[in-house]
């Protein structure tokens, strides 16, 4: 059994906890799962047993009631997601400036007894993985990992640097855990979490899962690069109409964004190339299926000028809650290896900025060959 517990109940936390239902039950193809049934983990030994959020029209609901409200696709809701109630969580002003009413933990128990109430909750629950999916939030990272305990200590961290503690804690007191932060905070790209990781004999992969354009933006260029074709500029704009979107309109935490999705650029071609990357904008009637267009312009032989134009419709939260199904069992993998600290052959399939820092971002099709020989598993094709 791989025990889960969700950071940050929005979109992304329901299409997984819907998703992986239907998918327990038979209800839903696989599509969208990169390694499939190809794990020795099934789908059915997953189950999630909490999700924590702060804000108050979610906290005390059932997955099931917010499925209800919130998850637009045909068929019936599982009957068994009655039976998460959404935990309070941990605030740390993480909201603040979006048109939400938070309130967390902390404002009413003190902060201390907040973080150790919910290690115990974890401990009870026997929780294996913890499963960051929280609002972007900007972040610096911490770097030494004395600076880390003393900040954790004056609760001077973010809310999900504070989470990520909380599991690396977790992890040497009770039970080996993984966190799994598919968020742009920096945490597996922070020295510090990943030595602290190390020593409580836990696993962190992240940041930032690649679901959209990011992913086949590496592809392209690796297509580019291995066809010499040379690169002049790259232009990129998402809009979408989610709380995502909403809250990546806010300057501070937009940037969290562009610095992770511009470093491929110059990693997978080898030369830097002008470019534009990044959500672009908020527009409430797209909802959750984001628009995407690109343009790259590229000298072919002859130095003639090509451009190669993608106009895409993408479902944006079933998108990262399909790669949650494999990261929740790769993190169990790493664990009983005792692989602890990261694992960047995960980190590099799975995300945008791949930890540790300073690691190359490699194309998808690269990343994937490598991830297969770090599970031991063969391309099911050849
Ligand atoms: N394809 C994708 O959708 C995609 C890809 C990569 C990364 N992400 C990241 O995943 C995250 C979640 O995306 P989403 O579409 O589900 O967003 P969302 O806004 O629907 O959900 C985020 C949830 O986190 C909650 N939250 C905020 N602060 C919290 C705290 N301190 N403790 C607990 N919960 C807290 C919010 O109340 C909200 O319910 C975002 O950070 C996003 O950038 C999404």
């Amino acid at each position: 059994m791989i025990r889960v517990a969700i950071v940050g109940q929005g979109l992304v936390a329901l299409h997984f906890e819907v998703g992986l239902e239907k998918l327990k039950h038979n209800l839903i193809s696989d599509y969208g799962v990169p390694l499939r049934n190809l794990l020795p983990y099934k789908y059915s030994d997953i189950e999630v047993v909490a999700a924590y959020d702060v804000d108050e029209s979610k906290v005390g609901k059932t997955i099931y009631e917010l499925a209800k409200r919130y998850y637009d696709a045909p068929g019936e809701i599982p009957g068994t997601l009655k039976d998460i109630v959404v935990r309070r969580g941990i605030h740390l002003n993480s909201l603040k400036g979006l048109p939400f009413k938070a309130r967390g933990r902390e404002e009413e128990e003190g902060y201390e007894n907040a973080v150790w109430s919910i290690i115990d909750e974890w401990k009870s629950l026997g929780v294996d993985i913890v499963v960051n999916v929280m609002t972007t939030e900007p972040v610096e990272p911490v770097g030494s990992l004395q600076e880390l305990h003393e900040r954790f200590k004056a609760g001077d961290l973010t809310a999900s640097q504070t989470y990520a503690y909380m599991t690396a804690l977790y992890s040497s007191k009770y039970k080996n855990a993984a966190f799994i932060n598919v968020i742009p905070s920096p945490i597996a790209n922070d020295p510090a979490y990943i030595e602290f990781f190390k020593e409580s004999r836990g696993v962190v992969f992240g940041d930032d899962g690649a679901t959209g354009a990011t992913p086949l933006t590496a592809d392209l260029l690796e297509h580019m690069y291995e066809r010499n074709r040379k690169v002049i500029d790259i232009a990129q704009f998402n809009i979408g109409g989610n709380t995502d979107f909403l809250s990546l309109n806010l300057p501070e935490r937009n940037i969290m964004k562009k610095i992770t999705k511009s470093a491929m650029v110059s990693d997978i071609l080898g030369y830097e190339a002008p470019n534009y990357i990044r959500p672009t904008g908020y527009l409430e009637p797209l909802g959750d299926k984001k628009f995407v267009a690109m343009i790259i312009e590229y000298y072919s032989f002859g130095e003639y000028k090509d451009e190669l134009y993608i106009v895409w419709r993408v479902n944006d939260s079933p998108a990262l809650a399909g790669l949650l199904v494999d990261l929740v069992r790769l993190g169990k993998i790493a664990l009983d290896r005792q692989q602890y600290g990261t694992v960047y052959e995960v980190n590099a399939f799975y995300m945008k900025k791949p930890g540790p820092h300073g690691s190359k971002i490699i194309s998808k099709y690269r990343a994937y060959q490598q991830l297969l020989q770090w599970v031991g598993i063969k391309d099911p094709r050849y």
